[in-house]
């Protein structure tokens, strides 16, 4: 892929958060998510690719763009995979809280899981902690790993967990350990990443999120040179076929980063919708201005851009 279509990518995230941003705190998830959805979807058709939706809003029947199996770009340029989730965190959006980004991966075709929509579950680390942990370990040797080798003693670990019931379990050995824990309501794409960027002050994160959202993280951090493990939890027989049909031959295992994402020819984009752990979110400013935060990696070279653009917007019409 060109190098120069990262910067084609990040335009269309851009324009879906700033189609969702006008929804945030109306209480209203479907709405703020179908804007960024029409937003990117009408994008994407700027983009010089011959691109298909591997990962995206659900299935034909269930979604009317970005659907699993449809094509979006130019039909100029490369043959991709594309991953997309206009509005990562729409509850985010709805409840006016932090974290909601708008993201695309794009890979090779044929170099991107195609992820069931069920749950996964994950420990993602940052660079210092690649290949030394294991989703396999019970929790507590994962952390008494981790503080050793970060050279920190366990209590000054910090863990990121989406806050939920079902982490209950989870919740309890990180107490009993005695970590930090930053809950994150919503929004485990940036979760995945956060321990990643060093001024986060994120060392892992870890239980179970979306599985599509597990391998947009593992684009991101590819190209972050982190890592994310994920276990498929198919929850009844329904599910579990559903992972045959995918492709999955074996639904528990173990699934690694050559796993999610193929090679690294891998593009990922995000731009912050409400303000997070690394990227601000959409603010208005006077003269008809609005400020996007946007972060923009090939995994290839590892370049790691941050792009804040202000864009000019008279005549903006909300809601
Ligand atoms: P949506 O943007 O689809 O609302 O997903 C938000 C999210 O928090 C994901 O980041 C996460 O993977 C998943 O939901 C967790 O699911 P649940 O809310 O069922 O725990």
């Amino acid at each position: 892929m060109e190098r120069e279509l990262s910067l084609e990518v990040v335009r269309v995230t851009e324009l879906a958060a700033l189609a969702s941003a006008p929804w945030m705190g109306r209480g209203d998830k479907i709405n703020a998510d179908g804007a960024a959805t029409s937003a990117m979807r009408a994008m994407f058709d700027t983009v010089s690719i011959r691109g298909t939706v591997v990962i995206g809003e659900g299935e034909m029947d269930e979604a009317p763009m970005l659907y699993i199996g449809e094509q979006v770009g130019s039909m100029n340029g490369p043959e991709v995979d594309v991953a997309v989730d206009p509005l990562e965190g729409t509850e985010i959006v709805a409840k006016g809280l932090n974290n909601a980004m708008s993201v695309i991966a794009i890979a090779q075709k044929g170099n991107l899981l195609h992820a069931p929509d069920m749950y996964m579950e994950k420990l993602a680390v940052g660079p210092q902690l690649v290949g030394r942990l294991s989703i396999t370990d019970p929790l507590e040797v994962t952390l008494n790993k981790a503080a050793d080798i970060l050279d920190k003693k366990v209590s000054e670990l910090t863990v990121m967990v989406l806050d939920r019931v079902r982490h209950e379990t989870v919740i309890n050995t990180l107490r009993k350990v005695g970590v930090r824990i930053k809950f994150l309501s919503d929004g485990d794409v940036a979760g995945a990443m956060a321990p990643a960027f060093s001024e986060a002050g994120i060392d892992l994160y870890v239980g179970s999120g979306g599985a599509p959202e597990g391998v947009l993280a593992a684009a991101a951090l590819k190209c972050l040179g982190g890592e994310i493990q994920g276990r498929l939890m198919p929850s009844d027989a329904k599910e579990y076929a559903r992972c045959i049909q995918m492709g999955i031959e074996d639904p528990y295992k173990v699934l690694t980063m050559e796993d999610m994402i193929g090679n690294d020819d891998v593009i990922f984009a995000a731009t912050g919708v409400t303000p997070g752990e690394f990227l601000g979110g959409v603010r208005y400013l006077p003269d008809d201005r609005a400020e996007t935060h946007s972060i923009v990696m090939r995994a290839k070279t590892k370049t790691i851009r941050f792009i804040r653009t202000l864009h000019y917007l008279p005549n903006k019409s909300f809601i």
